[in-house]
């Protein structure tokens, strides 16, 4: 039988070289990768996959010039509020994860409602990484942990690897096992670095907006031929 990762992590990578190299505004290539998205969902879910975690803002995108980040946030919100009522015929829990007090009050809340209405899949749970990055979820974990070894509810010795990633944003996921970029960058550039630590590593020549169904297919077909071997012989 083939295997399946039960957790695949994606950094959606090269919307802008894909519409640059069209000769079309950034912003087409953003409403191209939402189909994208919609495609690996579909394909996710039909052959096992029970997580998908999806890299769609950094807490370093909003670094980028103001009418792309108001654009992508706006994209992010419609798309997926959108396609809340299909998510959830198709068994799709939706999970964010990241920071979320640097969000308007509305997008807070629609964030809200999207787990709320999304909450009894399970069939898949998409994850969404939205004002995400490793280390900022490192520091929030390290001082969650540090205030109940000040309150004494912890001690020092009781601090080990299970521990820590209980108090990550993915507290309650399996640590992905393939984790995808797109448009050929080989770097992590601040994701799950603690939970990537065995997962495969896929950097496919191909930019976000061409990664539909055929892509995906490819990825599992690289990861079924790869040996894990966690460290052992
Ligand atoms: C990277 O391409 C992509 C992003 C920063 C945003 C990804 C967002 C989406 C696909 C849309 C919304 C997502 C969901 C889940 C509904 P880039 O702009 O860095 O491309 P470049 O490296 O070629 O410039």
């Amino acid at each position: 039988m083939e295997k399946i990762p039960a957790h695949i992590a994606i950094i959606m990578d090269g919307n802008g070289r894909w519409a640059e190299a069209q000769g079309k505004e950034r912003y087409e290539g953003h409403i191209e990768g939402v189909a994208s998205v919609k495609a690996c969902i579909k394909a996710a879910r039909k052959s096992g996959v029970r997580y998908l975690t999806l890299y769609a803002f950094s807490t370093e995108n909003w670094g980028r010039p103001q009418a792309e980040v108001d654009a992508l946030m706006q994209l992010f919100c419609q798309s997926v509020t959108k396609e809340t009522p299909e998510l959830v015929e198709q068994g799709v829990r939706v999970r964010f994860i990241g920071r979320r007090d640097r969000f308007s009050e509305e997008v807070r809340e629609r964030l809200l409602h999207i787990e709320r209405s999304t909450a009894e899949g399970d069939k898949l749970t998409l994850v969404l990484a939205f004002d995400y990055s490793s280390r900022d979820e490192l520091v929030r974990a390290t001082r969650s942990v540090a205030e109940k070894v000040e309150r004494g509810e912890l001690k020092a010795e009781q601090i080990d690897d299970k521990l820590i990633s209980a108090h990550l944003d993915t507290a309650d996921m399996p640590d992905p096992d393939l984790v995808i970029r797109t448009s050929g960058e080989c770097r992590l550039s601040n994701f799950m670095l603690w939970q990537a630590s065995y997962a495969e590593m896929y950097f496919p020549q191909i930019m976000w907006p061409d990664f539909r169904e055929e892509a995906f297919a490819k990825a599992l077909a690289v990861y079924a031929e790869r040996n894990r071997r966690y460290g052992l012989l």
